[in-house]
């Protein structure tokens, strides 16, 4: 009965979708545990891209069961949008495919508004959030006058609920944002037409997971963002609005923590970061550009081009330590090619001291400077590769590397963007 987590050990767009998609084949389900879509999962197989925003990235494979747990935060109509697009190219026909968690919460218009303007109020000390009102909805859930799915499903309680609710959010949203307040009609009418769509799905998840793990079944469990955006272990306030670290799995989906076997933390060769906050190892330079043109890094969700930097292993040592890290899937190593020398940030000084673990302080991150490691590059293209030894030599001298200023060895490391396009070197559901 064993539950592998997938997580992001940088500042998110590390590759958990593909990696996901890879370790899927070994799983009977596939849950996601928390975010909402701020969150873009692509995904290639066969040459064919697809980008999830909510639905788990295990979708792809025939007959295994995708999990919507109580700790994302749900838009119903970009999850309608999904589930529509992915049937009509021929993927959830049968219904008992999606599980909707009764206990998750729904984003509401207000939401999304709230989360634009006040990014708009902040200008230049803005956040830089996908703008999807996933801050305002984990506040009200927070705040207890969020709205779940089983609120929706009773039609009286989600009349009620919203009524109350949105009477305090207009006079937010009038009084402090000065903006258009909403009607209670429009939004009334448009959920209802929500609830009889994904009524069918809606189940309670932590149920339906202990009944198939005591089974033996195989449990996938799948992060949004990354480490770096935690809400408590990320670069606060730039963060997102949820712990997105894994031991957030087991509130996310209702399974205790004892079930969890096994922790991948998923991570770039290189590192990125979309929206504002500290990014230490960050390049403004040619090597920057050519990052970001040979990795596309521009994002699923926004569009927005990724600020690129160095492997930072600072970073990557804080979220082995709080994930409890077992094993890492290295992705992307063949947008380094060409790239010489390659360095690794080891440690950060600041005022003449060395930092070796992650500051929470601001002050100190702002002006952290790196300590790098040089390291000699590789020309060949890496695509093709299929085992370690297809790699160029300081290509396996850099990923040796890797696993030594993590501590961690490489369950995977990915070579391209495609799902074969993959060295598999350990398979997480056997360790
Ligand atoms: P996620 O949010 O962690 O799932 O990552 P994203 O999907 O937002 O961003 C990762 C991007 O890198 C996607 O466009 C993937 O198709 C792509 N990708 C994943 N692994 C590799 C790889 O090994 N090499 C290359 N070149 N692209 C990759
Ligand atoms: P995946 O799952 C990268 C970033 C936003 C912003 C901050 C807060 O694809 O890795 P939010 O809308 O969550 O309030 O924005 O978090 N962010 C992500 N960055 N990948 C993501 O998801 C992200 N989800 C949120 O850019 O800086
Ligand atoms: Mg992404």
């Amino acid at each position: 009965m064993p539950a592998v987590v997938v997580v992001g050990a940088q500042w998110g767009d590390e590759g958990k979708g593909k990696v996901v998609d890879i370790f899927a084949e070994h799983a009977d389900v596939i849950a996601r545990y928390q975010g909402g879509n701020n969150a873009g999962h692509t995904l290639v197989v066969g040459g064919e891209k697809t980008v999830l925003h909510l639905v788990p990235s295990g979708v792809l494979h025939p007959g295994k069961v995708c999990v919507i747990g109580n700790g994302v935060v749900v838009d119903p109509a970009v999850l309608i949008e999904e589930i529509e697009r992915l049937q009509h190219r021929g993927y959830l026909l049968d219904d008992q495919l999606l599980k909707i968690s009764d206990r998750a919460h729904l984003i509401m218009p207000y939401h999304r508004a709230i989360d634009l303007a006040r990014e708009r109020l902040r200008g230049e000390d803005r956040i830089g959030t996908t703008g999807r009102g996933i801050g305002p909805t984990y506040e009200d859930k927070m705040a207890r006058i969020g709205i779940r799915f089983a609120d929706l499903l009773d039609e009286s309680s989600f009349h009620d609920l919203l009524r109350n609710t949105l009477a305090e959010k207009n006079a937010y949203i009038r009084a402090l944002l000065q903006e258009e307040p909403f009607a209670f009609d429009a939004i009334h009418e448009q959920y209802s037409r929500y609830r009889e769509r994904l009524a069918k799905y809606v189940t309670d998840v932590s149920v339906y997971l202990a009944q198939a793990l005591s089974k033996g079944q195989r449990l996938l469990l799948e992060g949004g963002q990354g480490t770096m955006l935690d809400v408590d272990h990320g670069t606060y306030p730039f963060v997102t609005s949820s712990n997105t670290v894994a031991s957030a799995a087991c509130t996310g989906v209702g399974i205790p923590p004892g079930r969890i076997s096994c922790v991948v933390g998923i991570v770039k060769a290189y590192t990125t970061r979309v929206g504002s906050g500290p990014f230490p190892t960050e390049l403004h330079d040619a090597t920057g550009e050519k990052l970001r043109q040979d990795g596309d890094e521009f994002g699923a969700t926004t569009g927005r081009p990724r600020r690129c930097g160095w492997f930072d292993a600072v970073v990557v040592r804080h979220a082995v330590r709080i994930n409890g890290i077992q094993g890492l899937a290295l992705t992307k190593i063949d947008v380094l090619t060409g790239i010489d020398p390659i360095r690794i940030c080891v440690a950060y000084e600041y005022n003449g001291q060395r930092y070796e673990h992650f500051p929470a302080s601001m002050q100190v991150l702002r002006n952290a400077q790196p300590v790098y490691e040089e390291h000699p590059g590789w020309n060949e293209p890496l695509t093709s590769a299929r085992t370690i030894e297809d790699l160029p030599r300081n290509a396996r001298r850099y990923i040796q590397r890797l696993e030594e200023l993590t501590e961690t060895p490489m369950y995977l490391i990915s070579v391209g963007a495609n799902r074969n396009e993959t060295i598999l070197l350990r398979n997480p559901f056997h360790s």
